[in-house]
């Protein structure tokens, strides 16, 4: 299922968001995911994994598993190369040993003029914080929002970020999972989808990257819809301004 960008584009509305995967385990992730179906994969020069990232593409390409058209890549332009983009662009592309990106977004924009409409809008919103309001002006002015962190992860990973609440063990959640045989990630990641946010989970489990690819075969009535908005906290995980940088954050 893909998603149409207001630049003529599409986007497939399921990524894999690779950030903190561990280098080693790269290869066999991204080619388990092209297997499972996955197009989509979300990079940053942060996550400082593009090399790995970038040898299991090639191999994935030059077995013929898939063909580089049928892929969606995006990477982004970290804080500290905003004066020079083109030379930031070119270091990922060479990384991740590819001619053209489909995506490149600005991993933390800051307040200023732009004259340029983005394509896409990539902010945390999963059920413990919906942003509705942010998200359907997005979608007014025809910008698609990818929806990062869509399963709450930085809480299921409470050490990194000192979280409270997790998403994916809401009892409301459980309780519409068990009402369509599905588990509270899928409910998620398929009310992500139905919200027409593209969602990019990451996953370095065999077992979850074909759960968290598995909605696309099932879908969420309006009432159940209704029940998740009822459950959001406003609760944002990625807490950036308590690590850094003294300026407001938009992400
Ligand atoms: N633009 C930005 O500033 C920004 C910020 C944050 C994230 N992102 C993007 O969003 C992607 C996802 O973010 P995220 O990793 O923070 O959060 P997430 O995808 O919401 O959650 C990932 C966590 O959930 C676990 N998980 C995955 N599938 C699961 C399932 N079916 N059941 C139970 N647990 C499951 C993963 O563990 P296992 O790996 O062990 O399965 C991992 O700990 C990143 O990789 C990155 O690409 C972008």
């Amino acid at each position: 299922m893909e998603i149409s960008l207001n630049n003529g584009f599409k986007m497939p509305m399921m990524g894999l968001g690779v950030a903190g995967m561990r280098k080693d385990e790269i290869k066999d992730i991204i080619t388990n995911a092209i297997q499972i179906g996955y197009r989509h994969f979300d990079c940053a020069a942060d996550y400082k994994n593009e090399a790995e990232v970038g040898e299991a593409l090639a191999e994935a390409l030059e077995s013929g598993l898939v063909k580089r058209e049928e892929l969606f890549i995006t990477s982004k332009l970290w804080n500290s190369d905003h004066g020079h983009v083109v030379e930031a662009c070119k270091d990922s592309l060479k990384k991740l040993q590819l001619q053209y990106l489909d995506l490149y977004l600005v991993h933390f924009p800051i307040p200023t003029k732009h004259t340029v409409k983005p394509a896409v809008n990539q902010i945390e919103t999963h059920p413990y914080f919906q942003r509705e309001s942010l998200v359907r002006f997005c979608q007014k002015h025809e910008i698609c929002v990818t929806a990062h962190t869509p399963l709450g992860g930085a809480a299921v990973n409470p050490q990194v970020f000192g979280s409270i609440y997790n998403v994916i063990q809401d009892p409301l959640l459980e309780k519409v999972a068990n009402k369509y045989g599905r588990s509270p990630a899928q409910i998620a990641l398929r009310w992500g989808i139905q919200r027409n946010t593209v969602v990019i989970p990451k996953s370095s489990k065999l077992k979850r990257l074909e759960e968290n690819f598995q909605v696309f075969d099932f879908e969420l009535k309006q009432e159940d819809m209704d029940l998740i908005k009822n459950i959001d906290k406003k609760y944002r995980t990625n807490l950036i301004s308590t690590v850094a940088w003294g300026i407001d954050i938009y992400a």
